[in-house]
């Protein structure tokens, strides 16, 4: 809880008028020149010292009936028994007095909407209307469906200047059961977070069933659409599909228990009069924070209402006497100017809270994988470490196949998962060695671990049949020749984490986890350790999961970790609380990424997507830098099989990326035309103050082809000096100084050669 916000919460009825006109007089002049004094009060105490703390002030002593928290999102109106809590342009409203059911209004753009009779209840746990499905359910010891929740209390405490979470306290009259509705909001983000606590008072067992961790009222209109993403292996998210909303309810499911991005995608945007457009429209868009299965539904009733809800997938799981489940959150935003400022606004949100260390910038990595696969020894890698210094990397990572022992030696993916032990036939100096020589030519040194697997050919499965998944009286199914570990087993737990954190002790100089998961949990769906509470399973093992990923974190602050699955299963935002990227797809192919990396955008900024310079198929080398460039460029081939011309092709492309990389991390990107729709597209990577601006286009056919290829996002009033970056041989613009208007409402001539091909171009405002 904040300094002041009890304080108000509690005094501000009783301030009378008169008191209050001469506190606004008193605070007046602080209030307009808060920033000197501000430095100075600080060292006295309890006022408001940022901006958002001041402007609460304002608005408290001049609009009487309401209340508002410093540093808050809330605001209680005391007379109607409302809550709003705000964004910059959102709002949600709630009302319900204490022993009633708390109501909400619809979510979406700041209008002073009041709470009506007709608003919702906050959470509705029983069928409301013909078609709604309860959002909780709980079967209650007696055995029945049943659960009400009254508003019991309302609590919230600041995360910083900027963050504010509300809690609503519900309970049951009639059983031992509460449940916290956790709503956070990310005021300058537009951006709403929502989970829930369930609680277990009572001296029995409960089991709970649906648990979504949002319900969402939201505007109705006849003709709203719903996109969601779809993807498989080297495909990931390049399945877009809009649909109009039909009657009924349209429910979205995966029922992996350790991933959560493929096929279906935990995520989705809605818009509200026709299909979404990039930079118009008001549209709604949401993920599950969750690396496991999930469902999200979206129910239009037979009264035109639309609700949103999403969570965790039902399963029916116990909760003993005195124990509490948590939800994983529900990110949301709402954008009034179409996809694109719901896509900004869950960038911003990623950079500033959701992504592990979200603000700081990605080094230039060279992953070992495409360019030698399992085949190398000391030698050979030391070879390519030497190659990637030259080609401009900053870390070299060794992936999959350094480990393991005499029959189970990692030479191929059918044995060795469990034996972390450095090969000794391969790497006879060890890691040591490796740091050693990445030091040498100025890299840091990475390293590859699938820690959740063990093969049935490993001396750990030898050891430990128990540690892995099974499903009772069943056979267990292997999937790329390995299995999950039991992960709900404490001791597995801990082995686990002792494997990467021994691996990180012993060398400190590993700066760089890339952390793989090749097999989904569901395949052998059981637990060896906790048979008996099956529903829980998916909890179980994605908690744990992040216990240890978490722990890793805190003890090993300064290390990098990348998140990959099979490509980009886990890229979801419960996995990215704790790593810094992921891996966005095997598929390295310049022409894929354009689709994939386009789909990721829709709910990622560009740091957080690994995008690498591969060695296969289509596209020139400039084509494949250009294209990394738009996300987290890497290396991930042997420049050994380049001739001199591609070599330095990709050196310029890294190079050249270096030096935009500040703006590519940190801008707003406004996306042009999909690829889903033209073969010509667009993005423009804008700085927030307008004064920058990086300018990609991707041309997918083989035509030759001049065409005015159009920016976006950039200040009308500005004159912007553009220059080629990355050039080809032959350049593709004519450089010089053109007005913002000018080139919004006309673009950037590009003459393409006859050939897939791209072009970058850096405007400088002048
Ligand atoms: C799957 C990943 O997606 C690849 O990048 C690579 O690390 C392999 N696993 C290694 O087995």
């Amino acid at each position: 809880m904040s300094r002041l916000e009890f304080q108000i919460l509690s005094d501000r009825k009783d301030i009378d008028p008169a008191t209050e006109l001469i506190l606004c007089i008193i605070f007046f002049p602080y209030f307009y020149y808060w920033e000197p004094i501000s430095k100075v009060l600080a060292l006295v105490g309890n006022l408001p010292r940022s901006r958002r703390e001041k402007n609460a002030y304002l608005q408290f002593y001049l609009h009487p009936q309401t209340i508002i928290s410093p540093v808050s999102s809330l605001t209680m109106d005391t007379s109607s028994q409302t809550y709003t809590i705000q964004t910059a342009h959102t709002n949600w409203i709630f009302s319900g007095d204490t022993g009633s059911t708390l109501l909400q209004s619809t979510f979406g753009k700041s209008v002073p909407e009041t709470c009506t009779s007709a608003a919702l209840a906050v959470y509705p746990v029983r069928n409301l209307s013909a078609l709604l499905e309860p959002s909780l359910c709980i079967i209650q010891p007696d055995g029945t469906h049943n659960l009400e929740l009254q508003l019991a209390a309302v609590s919230e405490s600041g995360l910083d200047d900027n963050a504010s979470s509300t809690v609503f306290h519900l309970a049951d009259p009639a059983y031992p059961v509460d449940v916290d509705l956790i709503i956070t909001a990310y005021f300058a983000e537009d951006v709403i977070t929502s989970r829930i606590r369930v609680i277990n008072k009572g001296s029995q067992e409960i089991m709970l069933l649906d648990r979504d961790s949002a319900f969402v009222r939201l505007p109705y209109h006849h003709d709203t659409r719903l996109t969601s993403f779809y993807g498989c292996w080297g495909k990931e998210m390049t399945g877009f599909h809009e649909d109009r909303l039909p009657r009924g309810i349209t429910k979205h499911v995966n029922s992996q228990i350790s991933r959560a991005a493929v096929p279906d995608y935990p995520g989705c945007y809605l818009s509200f009069g026709g299909p979404a457009q990039e930079d118009s429209g008001d549209v709604f868009a949401a993920a599950v924070a969750w690396t496991g299965s999930w469902e999200y539904s979206i129910t239009n009733t037979e009264n035109d209402e639309v609700f949103f809800s999403a969570g965790t997938l039902p399963a029916l799981r116990k909760l003993a006497p005195g124990r509490r489940y948590e939800s994983p959150n529900v990110v949301m935003t709402w954008s009034s100017q179409g996809k694109g400022q719901a896509s900004r606004n869950l960038h911003d949100y990623g950079r500033n809270y959701g992504i592990y260390n979200g603000k700081t910038e990605r080094p230039v990595v060279l992953n070992s994988w495409e360019g030698l696969y399992m085949d190398f020894n000391e030698e050979i890698v030391t070879a390519l470490i030497h190659r990637a210094a030259e080609a401009g990397a900053e870390y070299f990572v060794l992936d999959d196949g350094w480990f393991g022992n005499g029959k189970y030696a990692r030479n191929q993916d059918t044995c060795g998962l469990g034996d972390w032990q450095v090969n000794r036939e391969k790497l006879p100096h060890g890691i040591e060695y490796l740091c050693d020589e990445c030091e040498n030519v100025g890299l840091r040194f990475g390293i590859w671990v699938e820690p959740e697997m063990i093969c049935p050919l490993s001396e750990l499965f030898e050891n430990h049949p128990d540690y892995a998944m099974q499903l009772r009286f069943r056979d267990r199914v292997p999937m790329r020749n390995q299995y999950n570990l039991d992960l709900t087993n404490r001791e597995v737990e801990s082995f686990v984490y002792n494997t990467v954190a021994s691996l990180l002790s012993a060398h400190p100089r590993i700066a760089y986890i890339k952390w793989d998961h090749n097999a989904t949990a569901n395949v052998n769906p059981g637990s060896p350790a906790n048979p008996d509470d099956q529903g829980a399973l998916n909890d179980r093992f994605t908690e744990a999961y992040y216990r240890i990923i978490s722990k890793l974190r805190n003890n090993f602050p300064s290390v990098i970790f990348q998140a990959c699955s099979s490509g980009g299963m886990r890229g979801d935002l419960g996995t990215l609380q704790f790593s810094e990227e992921f891996w966005g797809s095997d598929e390295t192919n310049a022409l894929d990424r354009i689709l994939i990396q386009w789909g990721w955008s829709h709910f990622f900024p560009s740091k957080a997507i690994a995008s690498h310079i591969g060695r296969y198929k289509e596209g020139d080398f400039k084509l494949r830098a250009d294209v990394a460039m738009t996300a987290r460029l890497g290396i991930e081939l042997d420049p050994k099989i380049l001739s001199d011309a591609d070599f330095d092709t990709l050196k310029q492309g890294v190079a050249e990326y270096k030096k935009i990389r500040p703006l590519i991390h940190s801008a707003d990107l406004y996306r042009g035309r999909s690829p889903h729709d033209s073969q010509v597209t667009e993005l423009t990577f804008v700085a927030k103050d307008k004064s920058q601006a990086v300018f990609f286009g991707f041309k997918r056919h083989t035509d030759p082809h001049t065409e005015n290829l159009l920016p976006r996002g950039i200040d009308a009033s500005k004159i912007y000096r553009l220059t080629e970056l990355n050039p080809d041989t032959a350049p593709r613009i004519v450089p010089g100084d053109f007005s913002g208007a000018d080139l919004l409402a006309n673009g950037i001539p590009v003459s393409f050669p006859s050939k897939q091909s791209s072009v970058v171009v850096r405007l400088d405002a002048i």
